[in-house]
């Protein structure tokens, strides 16, 4: 009899299929504007088992500080580079928000020559320590970032198209925003892809796509358009020289990675835009919606019907993110 009940509970796929996981998350620039707020909602996120958090200033006291929170899972500190390896060692996934922010009248781009590194010392120490880590950067410029690692893990042979992500969801909880507001309804209740990359006019929201349907003229389109691609230097500029933005960087962030742990641990249906290798249009690397599974990216999601204007607005981009990928495989050329 006990047999039988267990031969008929091995014949259900429901039960059976059910893999409880638990998973290592690690945040390298877990000290700074975005890391802090950052590691403080993944808290939140359930099935973290084990945070690590990376920087190069001290981490015990944000470790233990973030430990006492009750929450299920540890959280352990990790300090300057010789211990990166063991920070990202076994991690699931490897968001980055380390290095230097914007300042008023910089371009993401000027950044490069500050942060290309991290590109490079980070995917160095996912390629040796955590290849099967997805890893997902916030650190500027994204539109070079992404393409620099991508060239590292290649080198070290760990390059997986589907485990490398630039996170543009803030693009996307700003369109959101700025369209629910105008609508007068919540901007949870908005859906809107961001396509193309996350700097300036690379930053390409599909206004015409929008649920509900936004109903408004081309010059208010173009408004919209404009905003959504130069909030982030909005908030440089309203921060006057103390940096950029943190706090809606460090949400976006948690969202993101709260899809990416979701889809890992199996949960199906997740759809988030970010910055990826992709075939979709001819630029190498491309921001669209993908669907989300245990593996990264389960599905790149066609590029929608666009109006005449987003048409435009596509092929004066991709371009630039052409030569944005160059510069980014070029610099991590020259370092390795
Ligand atoms: C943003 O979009 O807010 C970030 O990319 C930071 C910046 O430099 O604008």
């Amino acid at each position: 009899m006990l047999l039988l009940t267990s031969l008929k509970s091995l014949a259900k796929p429901a039960t059976w299929g059910v893999v409880v996981r638990t998973l290592k998350v690690a945040v390298v620039g877990a000290g700074g504007g975005i890391g802090q707020p950052l590691s403080l909602l993944l808290r939140r996120c359930p099935g973290i088992d084990e945070l690590a958090l990376h920087d190069l200033s001290e981490m015990k006291g944000i470790a233990t500080d973030l430990s006492h929170i009750s929450q299920t899972g540890k959280v352990i500190g990790f300090t300057g580079e010789k211990e990166l390896e063991s920070a990202v060692s076994g991690a699931d996934v490897v968001v980055v928000a380390a290095g230097m922010p914007r300042l008023p009248g910089m371009q993401r781009d000027h950044l490069m020559a500050a942060n290309g590194n991290v590109a490079v010392k980070v995917a160095t120490a996912i390629s040796n320590a955590s290849p099967r880590a997805h890893l997902a950067f916030i650190t500027n410029p994204v539109n070079m970032i992404v393409p620099a690692a991508a060239e590292v893990l290649m080198a070290h042979g760990t390059f997986d198209s589907r485990r490398l992500f630039g996170i543009t969801t803030l693009d996307v909880v700003r369109s959101k925003k700025f369209i629910g507001d105008s609508m007068n309804i919540s901007p949870d209740d908005v859906n809107i892809p961001v396509i193309g990359g996350h700097a300036g006019i690379t930053i390409l929201p599909l206004i015409s796509q929008c649920q509900p349907i936004y109903r408004c003229d081309l010059q208010e389109i173009q408004n919209l358009t404009h905003r959504i691609q130069e909030a982030g230097t909005e908030v440089v500029n309203a921060k006057a020289g103390k940096g950029s933005a943190t706090l809606s960087m460090a949400y976006a962030g948690a969202t993101f990675v709260n899809s990416l742990l979701r889809g890992i641990a199996g949960q199906d249906g997740l759809i988030e835009c970010a910055f990826v290798a992709s075939k979709l249009t001819d630029a190498p690397f491309f921001a669209s919606p993908l669907e989300l599974g245990k593996d990264g990216i389960k599905r790149y999601i066609p590029l929608p019907q666009m109006s005449d204007y987003e048409k435009e607005a596509l092929e004066k981009l991709l371009p630039i993110l052409r030569q944005n990928a160059d510069e980014g495989i070029n610099f991590a050329k020259m370092i390795l």
